[in-house]
Protein backbone atom coordinates (compact mmCIF):
# COMPACT_ATOMS: atom_id res chain seq x y z
CA UNK A 1 0.00 0.00 0.00
CA UNK A 2 1.67 4.00 -0.92
CA UNK A 3 1.52 6.12 2.16
CA UNK A 4 2.25 9.65 0.44
CA UNK A 5 4.69 11.38 2.41
CA UNK A 6 4.10 15.33 3.45
CA UNK A 7 6.32 17.30 1.38
CA UNK A 8 9.18 19.71 3.03
CA UNK A 9 11.93 22.00 2.21
CA UNK A 10 12.01 24.50 -0.69
CA UNK A 11 10.35 24.51 -3.67
CA UNK A 12 12.21 22.26 -6.00
CA UNK A 13 13.32 20.01 -3.03
CA UNK A 14 8.80 19.01 -2.39
CA UNK A 15 9.07 18.73 -6.56
CA UNK A 16 11.59 16.24 -6.13
CA UNK A 17 10.14 14.36 -3.16
CA UNK A 18 6.62 14.44 -5.33
CA UNK A 19 8.28 13.18 -8.74
CA UNK A 20 9.72 10.52 -6.32
CA UNK A 21 6.16 9.65 -4.45
CA UNK A 22 5.00 9.66 -8.14
CA UNK A 23 7.55 7.29 -9.23
CA UNK A 24 6.56 5.06 -6.44
CA UNK A 25 2.98 5.45 -6.99
CA UNK A 26 3.02 4.13 -10.88
CA UNK A 27 5.87 1.41 -10.54
CA UNK A 28 4.79 -1.56 -11.96
CA UNK A 29 1.71 -0.25 -13.55
CA UNK A 30 0.98 0.75 -17.27
CA UNK A 31 -2.67 1.15 -17.84
CA UNK A 32 -2.86 4.98 -18.61
CA UNK A 33 -5.95 5.50 -16.80
CA UNK A 34 -4.72 3.94 -13.49
CA UNK A 35 -1.97 6.20 -13.73
CA UNK A 36 -3.62 9.05 -14.22
CA UNK A 37 -6.55 8.64 -11.84
CA UNK A 38 -3.83 8.12 -8.88
CA UNK A 39 -1.66 10.75 -10.45
CA UNK A 40 -4.14 13.13 -10.25
CA UNK A 41 -4.84 12.05 -6.51
CA UNK A 42 -1.26 12.44 -5.56
CA UNK A 43 -0.95 16.08 -6.52
CA UNK A 44 -4.10 16.75 -5.84
CA UNK A 45 -4.09 16.06 -1.84
CA UNK A 46 0.06 17.30 -2.09
CA UNK A 47 -0.22 20.46 -3.13
CA UNK A 48 -1.86 23.49 -1.70
CA UNK A 49 -4.46 25.51 -3.44
CA UNK A 50 -5.55 23.33 -6.07
CA UNK A 51 -9.61 23.26 -7.21
CA UNK A 52 -9.05 21.01 -10.31
CA UNK A 53 -5.68 18.41 -11.30
CA UNK A 54 -6.62 15.53 -13.83
CA UNK A 55 -6.09 14.60 -17.58
CA UNK A 56 -7.56 15.32 -20.91
CA UNK A 57 -6.62 12.16 -23.33
CA UNK A 58 -6.29 13.21 -27.19
CA UNK A 59 -8.90 10.85 -29.32
CA UNK A 60 -7.26 11.99 -32.18
CA UNK A 61 -9.37 14.69 -33.18
CA UNK A 62 -10.19 16.43 -29.37
CA UNK A 63 -9.54 16.58 -25.57
CA UNK A 64 -11.39 14.15 -23.89
CA UNK A 65 -11.70 14.38 -20.22
CA UNK A 66 -10.06 11.56 -18.15
CA UNK A 67 -9.57 10.84 -14.69
CA UNK A 68 -9.18 13.87 -12.35
CA UNK A 69 -9.74 14.84 -8.99
CA UNK A 70 -12.66 18.64 -8.55
CA UNK A 71 -15.80 19.60 -9.73
CA UNK A 72 -17.35 17.63 -12.82
CA UNK A 73 -15.43 18.58 -15.69
CA UNK A 74 -15.63 19.82 -19.75
CA UNK A 75 -16.11 16.27 -21.30
CA UNK A 76 -14.61 17.34 -24.92
CA UNK A 77 -12.16 20.35 -25.77
CA UNK A 78 -11.25 21.14 -29.37
CA UNK A 79 -7.74 21.66 -29.94
CA UNK A 80 -8.73 25.27 -31.03
CA UNK A 81 -10.32 26.35 -27.73
CA UNK A 82 -8.75 27.21 -23.84
CA UNK A 83 -5.66 26.38 -22.49
CA UNK A 84 -5.78 22.69 -22.56
CA UNK A 85 -6.02 23.41 -26.36
CA UNK A 86 -3.65 25.23 -26.67
CA UNK A 87 -0.96 23.14 -24.77
CA UNK A 88 -2.06 20.42 -27.05
CA UNK A 89 -2.00 22.72 -30.22
CA UNK A 90 1.51 24.54 -29.40
CA UNK A 91 3.07 21.22 -27.30
CA UNK A 92 4.42 23.69 -25.14
CA UNK A 93 3.14 24.07 -21.16
CA UNK A 94 0.97 26.68 -20.90
CA UNK A 95 1.03 28.73 -17.35
CA UNK A 96 -1.95 31.00 -17.31
CA UNK A 97 -1.80 34.13 -14.17
CA UNK A 98 -4.83 34.65 -15.19
CA UNK A 99 -7.30 33.06 -16.56
CA UNK A 100 -10.29 35.48 -17.31
CA UNK A 101 -7.29 37.33 -19.44
CA UNK A 102 -6.43 34.02 -21.74
CA UNK A 103 -8.87 34.71 -24.56
CA UNK A 104 -11.02 31.14 -25.18
CA UNK A 105 -10.70 29.81 -21.91
CA UNK A 106 -12.84 27.48 -20.90
CA UNK A 107 -14.34 28.07 -17.47
CA UNK A 108 -15.37 24.51 -16.47
CA UNK A 109 -14.69 25.40 -12.80
CA UNK A 110 -15.98 29.18 -12.38
CA UNK A 111 -13.22 28.92 -9.34
CA UNK A 112 -10.27 28.76 -11.15
CA UNK A 113 -8.75 32.04 -11.46
CA UNK A 114 -4.92 30.53 -12.48
CA UNK A 115 -4.27 27.22 -14.50
CA UNK A 116 -1.25 25.56 -15.48
CA UNK A 117 -1.03 22.70 -18.63
CA UNK A 118 1.08 20.44 -19.77
CA UNK A 119 1.15 18.41 -22.91
CA UNK A 120 1.83 14.72 -22.99
CA UNK A 121 3.90 13.65 -25.99
CA UNK A 122 5.29 10.17 -26.50
CA UNK A 123 7.52 9.06 -29.15
CA UNK A 124 6.24 12.34 -31.02
CA UNK A 125 2.56 11.64 -30.58
CA UNK A 126 0.29 13.96 -28.41
CA UNK A 127 -1.37 11.61 -25.74
CA UNK A 128 -3.19 14.36 -24.05
CA UNK A 129 -2.74 17.18 -21.21
CA UNK A 130 -2.18 17.45 -17.57
CA UNK A 131 -4.40 19.91 -16.30
CA UNK A 132 -3.61 21.90 -12.62
CA UNK A 133 -5.90 24.82 -12.00
CA UNK A 134 -6.01 27.22 -8.76
CA UNK A 135 -8.91 29.28 -6.89
CA UNK A 136 -5.38 31.94 -6.63
CA UNK A 137 -4.42 34.08 -9.40
CA UNK A 138 -0.84 33.68 -10.33
CA UNK A 139 -0.72 30.70 -8.47
CA UNK A 140 1.67 28.68 -10.42
CA UNK A 141 5.88 29.92 -10.53
CA UNK A 142 8.48 28.15 -13.03
CA UNK A 143 8.86 26.22 -9.82
CA UNK A 144 5.89 24.80 -10.34
CA UNK A 145 5.97 24.24 -13.60
CA UNK A 146 9.06 22.40 -13.65
CA UNK A 147 7.85 20.74 -10.82
CA UNK A 148 4.56 19.46 -12.45
CA UNK A 149 6.18 18.89 -16.04
CA UNK A 150 8.50 16.54 -14.45
CA UNK A 151 5.53 14.62 -12.68
CA UNK A 152 4.05 14.66 -16.75
CA UNK A 153 7.66 12.79 -17.43
CA UNK A 154 6.65 10.26 -14.79
CA UNK A 155 3.17 9.46 -16.07
CA UNK A 156 4.71 9.72 -19.80
CA UNK A 157 6.97 7.46 -18.81
CA UNK A 158 5.00 5.02 -17.06
CA UNK A 159 3.72 3.82 -19.59
CA UNK A 160 6.12 2.45 -21.04
CA UNK A 161 8.40 2.41 -24.38
N1 LIG B 1 -9.97 25.73 -18.16
C1 LIG B 1 -9.58 24.74 -19.13
C2 LIG B 1 -10.66 23.70 -19.32
C3 LIG B 1 -10.50 22.52 -18.48
S1 LIG B 1 -10.98 22.76 -16.91
O1 LIG B 1 -10.34 23.87 -16.27
C4 LIG B 1 -10.90 21.39 -16.03
C5 LIG B 1 -9.24 25.37 -20.45
O2 LIG B 1 -9.47 26.55 -20.68
O3 LIG B 1 -8.72 24.65 -21.29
Amino acid sequence: MFTAQSLSGDKPQQYAQLAAQARALLHGERDRVANAANLSALVYHALPRLNWVGFYFFDGTELVVGPFQGQPACVRIPLDRGVCGAAARTRRTQRVDDVDAFPGHIACDSASRSELVVPLVADGALLGVFDIDSPVPGRFDVDDQWGLEEVARVYVESLGP
